[in-house]
């Protein structure tokens, strides 16, 4: 709770998590290159230029500082709790202030783009297999480098509660991929709208926690973008790096449900990259110059590892996971994450995944790999799709929290 003193925020598990310094590294206000990707890269086209670090949510924030501040919060959550699909109304018995702006957060954008939609599907449909583990190690272990977000997801009420966020988050990628994600019977805008009001309530509850720096605003545009690229844009390249075959429309329509996403959660349109040329230019400048490591995010990451843990999914286990984070973000995150190495995952992964994926993929003129390693790799993409079913298994409901860690 706020209430909590310096050493038990600090508290992990088993054993503390670093110094001080830590939060004045990861409390990084200023950039070290000036600001320049430009406006006309974005799905408006136009704009000020203003630098992303500076600009928050002046739409969501003011009105959720006053729901936290004024209204019955845990009323609210209930109410919050039975809105769920794209096209149902807001419940009624919400603060008006509250409802007024879910009203207008929850509109699709003049450039939403149907044909698009349908083509992201189309991907998922046809790259699923992939993206949950992707999801997972490659971009829930890169938020663990990202030092704003770690610091942010660690001392939040989430971080105490790792299980369960993961869960939710893993439902924010499991709904943008669905049939109808942004249309009726879709949860993909609820879940986004809902999503921005938490973040909203992050930024005025964090900086009373006794660990935040003073004066140090969370979750600023620059923020989420970071985020985004460590989402659609990170596997995007793995995927390229892999060499999986990518018609354009299923390359653009993922972008563009990751677009629309982005817009959904608040970030304006002037900062949403209008291909993936410009994501990559930008997060060339966003993402990665800052990734670093925190005890906070090795705290994180350590949780991660657990995540096959209770299931009784063997290939899930804590080396298999960790030697695939190596192999996909390599051996500088995955030591700074202090991730062991695997000896017999991480050579088997190194050597005989791209034949798998050529395989699997029915690419011709590649040595296939051994009929075992092939067997393993397979049943490695089969259990986690279990462990993504079992996970959206339990209700979850994405709530205004009220206290910090
Ligand atoms: C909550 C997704 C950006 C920090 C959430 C939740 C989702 C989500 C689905 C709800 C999960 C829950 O209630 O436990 C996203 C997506 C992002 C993004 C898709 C960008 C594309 C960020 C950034 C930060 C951040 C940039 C921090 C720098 C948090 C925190 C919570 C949260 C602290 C609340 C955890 C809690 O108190 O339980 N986010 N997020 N998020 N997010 Fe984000």
């Amino acid at each position: 709770g706020i209430g909590l003193n310096r050493r038990d925020a600090l508290r992990v598990g088993s054993g503390f998590v670093g110094a001080a310094g830590a939060l004045a590294l990861g409390a990084r206000t200023v950039r070290a290159e000036p600001w320049t990707w430009s406006p006309s890269g974005s799905v408006l086209g136009s704009g000020k230029g203003a630098d992303p670090m500076t600009v928050w949510d002046s739409e969501a924030d003011p009105v959720i500082a006053d729901v936290m501040d004024h209204a019955d919060v845990p009323q609210v959550n209930r109410l919050l709790a039975t809105w769920i699909k794209n096209d149902q109304p807001i419940p009624a018995g919400l603060p008006k202030n509250l409802r007024d702006f879910m009203e207008y957060a929850r509109q699709l954008p003049s450039w939403t783009d149907q044909g698009k939609l349908a083509n992201s599907f189309q991907f998922t449909q046809r790259r699923g297999t992939y993206l949950g583990v992707l999801y997972a190690f490659a971009s829930g272990m890169m938020a663990n480098v990202i030092p704003h977000e770690a610091l942010a997801v660690y001392y939040s009420r989430g971080g105490s509660h790792l299980k369960e966020r993961i869960a939710k988050t893993a439902k924010f990628g499991y709904d943008i991929g669905t049939v109808n994600a942004y249309g009726p019977g879709g949860e993909m805008v609820v879940t986004c709208v809902k999503t921005r009001i938490i973040h909203a309530a992050v930024r005025h509850l964090l900086p009373t926690a006794p660990v935040w720096p003073k004066g140090h605003i969370p979750i600023s545009q620059d923020d989420m973008m970071v985020t985004w690229h460590s989402l659609g844009t990170t596997i995007m390249r793995v995927l390229t790096e892999w060499k999986i075959p990518m018609p354009a429309a299923e390359s653009e329509g993922y972008l563009h449900s990751w677009q629309l996403a982005g817009h959904l959660l608040g970030i304006r349109d002037e900062y949403i990259p209008v291909s993936w040329d410009q994501a990559n230019i930008q997060a060339a400048q966003v993402l990665d110059p800052i990734i670093a490591p925190t005890p906070e995010g090795k705290a994180l990451s350590n949780d991660l590892l657990n995540l096959g843990a209770d299931l009784d999914l063997t290939l899930l286990s804590r080396p298999i996971l960790g030697a695939f984070t190596r192999f996909i973000l390599g051996d500088k995150i995955a030591d700074w994450l202090a991730i062991p190495r695997e000896p017999v995952w991480g050579p088997l992964l190194q050597f005989s995944w791209g034949p798998f994926l050529a395989v699997r993929e029915g690419i011709l003129g590649v040595v296939p790999p051994s009929k075992d390693a092939y067997w393993m790799f397979d049943e490695f993409l089969r259990q986690f799709v279990l462990w993504y079913i079992s996970e959206l298994r339990m209700p979850l409901s994405i709530e205004i929290p009220q206290t910090n860690r």
